[in-house]
């Protein structure tokens, strides 16, 4: 490979949700060998990195984000050959693999919550979660309904997600030197990195203090809010300064990213300090909506509080917790995350949302620092915002008592080939969530080679991008107002276009790639452009 030693630091990361990405054995799951063959795919496209969510053993009751076991695959998506090879075959494409550590809780079917349920209260077992003979508090859990649950014995467990996700007592020892091992493993098999699930809720307060208060972590959070006993405790910063030393020891860099949904700013940038964890998600930039004044805010706290601890900005418009962008801009600005939708709710304006996301994805992938996609976003793909509720699997929907649909929507498997069984996704019909009828026009197939479409708009945003170093140069506003925000990064101008009368562009500058074609020489409505100055 060829020296990438600050790799990271203006990398494109493309989500893969193995469940939903490419199928190759026609059961309806997407699995290690699918995304395989289709890593050149992504070569084609661009990107620099993958980050695979879970594939481990799992009971997936969270879609794999309950683990039975670390350091093995699931069956349902191949075994560690599959995860070899797919490690293998993405260095051959100079492609760096990111894969995702949940460390906040196991699942109930790992071999230490068999071996605490049978040892039973007292034993060193039971110290690996957080077992009291009573709950400890009302702490409510993120998918709805109480964080504790009884045992057989009459012992309570602590699950700050589903009853099937007992947390882990991050206080033990034991538990420490586990993950360090785990990390170990997956380094020696050549992995590039960690998205580390929940980094900010692996310690609680210690004593675990009652909270009544919102214990959702998914919703944008009040930055003036007292900070909940569960969420972002200073112990944290302990656990990813071991981790960080451990990644060092390896020839890279390796590195670790922080799902944290802390505010303000500062306090995630706490999260990549020089001796912690190299990136952190930036939610606040995914949840900001379509306003000029909002994301120029966004973007100026954002790189304000990463560049004060010396780490870069990161930025994100969809993952597979989220409505996909191209149906939230589809609707009126919310405040924060919007919840799924379902066939009964008000429908999104899908040509408005795809214009809305093409334009912000343009602008997104101009600003200096790494930028993460989500698996689809690439082919303007819009959230499912009409699939049957009986084929609803996020836990957030039984145990929120069927009032949040949860996130189900935005995880249906990708459409690659518009005549295909499945679009492609496999080589059966068979689709573990189904997709909706319309989605033959999102396929890749549709897309390569076709001028203007958003598959090509984003491989030739890569292109640009990588080709004038906008990742590793510096912004400076050439002009913000209600209606337009214009920066300048390296010789590139991006304008993005959020009122509803065209407006002109400099004199002499020379357009480079733009959302929507220009009409009259103007930048419409809803578009970003990218021009040479
Ligand atoms: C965050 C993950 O992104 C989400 O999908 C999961 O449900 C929770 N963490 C719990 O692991
Ligand atoms: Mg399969």
């Amino acid at each position: 490979m060829p020296p990438t030693e600050h790799w990271w630091r203006d990398a494109v990361i493309y989500q893969v949700y193995p469940r939903s990405f490419a199928d190759s054995d026609g059961d309806g799951m997407g699995d290690l060998p699918g995304i395989t063959a289709r890593l050149p795919q992504l070569r084609d496209l661009g990107v620099d990195a993958v980050w695979l969510s879970p594939f481990y053993p799992s009971p997936q009751h969270d879609a794999g984000y309950d683990v039975a076991d670390y350091r093995s695959v699931d069956p349902r998506f191949g075994d560690l050959g599959a995860a070899d090879k797919l490690i293998a075959e993405a260095h051959d494409l100079d492609l760096k693999v990111i894969i995702d550590l949940v460390p906040n809780h196991t699942s109930t079917e790992h071999e230490w919550f068999r071996a605490a349920l049978a040892a039973g209260p007292g034993s060193p077992e039971r110290a690996r979660y957080i077992f009291r003979d009573q709950p400890a508090n009302s702490w409510q859990s993120v998918f709805g309904g109480s964080a504790w649950e009884q045992v057989a014995d009459g012992q309570w467990y602590l699950h700050l997600f589903d009853v099937s996700q007992p947390d882990l007592d991050w206080g033990n020892p034991e538990v420490r030197a586990e993950f360090v091992g785990i990390l170990r493993f997956w380094l020696d098999r050549g992995v590039d990195g960690f998205r580390v699930d929940v980094a900010h809720g692996l310690v609680k307060e210690s004593s675990l203090a009652e909270w009544t208060g919102p214990t959702e972590i998914l919703k944008d959070p009040d930055p003036d809010a007292a900070r909940p006993p569960m969420w972002d405790q200073e112990g944290v910063h302990d656990i990813y300064r071991e981790w960080r030393a451990v990644l060092d020891e390896y020839p890279g860099p390796r590195i670790l990213v922080a799902e944290a949904w802390v505010t303000p700013e500062e306090r995630l940038a706490r999260y990549v300090r020089p001796d912690e964890m190299h990136q952190a998600f930036n939610f606040p930039f995914l949840v900001a909506s379509w306003q000029a004044a909002l994301r120029r805010e966004v973007i100026d706290s954002s790189l304000a509080a990463t560049s004060a601890v010396g780490a870069p900005t990161t930025w994100v418009l969809s993952n597979h917790d989220v409505v996909r962008h191209a149906t939230r801009f589809g609707y009126p600005p919310v405040e924060g995350r919007m919840l799924g939708i379902g066939a009964g709710d008000p429908q999104p304006d899908i040509g408005l949302g795809l214009r809305r996301a093409r334009a912000a994805s343009l602008q997104m992938l101009a600003l200096p620092g790494s930028a993460y996609l989500y698996q689809g976003e690439e082919l303007g793909l819009p959230e499912h915002t009409t699939l049957p509720d009986d084929h609803r699997q996020d836990p957030t929907w039984e145990r929120s008592g069927h009032t949040e649909r949860g996130r189900d929507g935005c995880r249906v498997p990708i459409p690659w080939e518009a005549d295909a069984p499945s679009y492609g996704f496999g080589p059966s019909d068979a689709s573990w969530l189904p997709q909706p009828a319309s989605w033959a026009e999102y396929a890749l197939d549709r897309q390569r080679d076709v001028p203007g479409s958003t598959w090509e708009l984003y491989r030739a945003a890569l292109d640009l991008r990588r080709s004038h170093g906008l990742g590793t140069s510096t912004l400076t506003w050439a002009e913000s107002s209600e209606e337009v925000l214009a920066f300048r990064v390296s010789d590139v101008l991006v304008l993005t276009n959020f009122g509803s009368a065209p407006v002109s562009l400099p004199a002499g500058v020379r357009v480079l790639l733009s959302s929507e074609p220009l009409v009259d020489g103007q930048v419409p409505a809803d578009v970003t452009v990218w021009a040479q100055v």
